[in-house]
């Protein structure tokens, strides 16, 4: 599994990254960024897959 953030939708609510900080953190301003290129790592799959869907922008789309 490959995840995005879209900057468009991000308001920085930052559910993704305290419910899987392993896949995604947060830049200087609170906004989600994906670790790397947004592959998640296979231990991390049920993390992020509660962060796609706690997004209340829905801003987490697969690549
Ligand atoms: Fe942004 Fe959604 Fe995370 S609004 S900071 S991608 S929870």
């Amino acid at each position: 599994m490959k995840l995005r953030i879209d900057p468009e939708r991000c308001q920085g609510h930052g559910r993704c990254y305290d419910l899987a900080p392993g896949v995604f953190t947060a830049d200087d301003e609170g906004y989600g960024q994906v670790i790397g290129d947004g592959t998640v790592p296979q231990d991390q799959e049920h993390p992020a897959r509660l962060a796609v869907s706690n997004c209340p922008e829905r801003a987490i789309d697969p690549l």
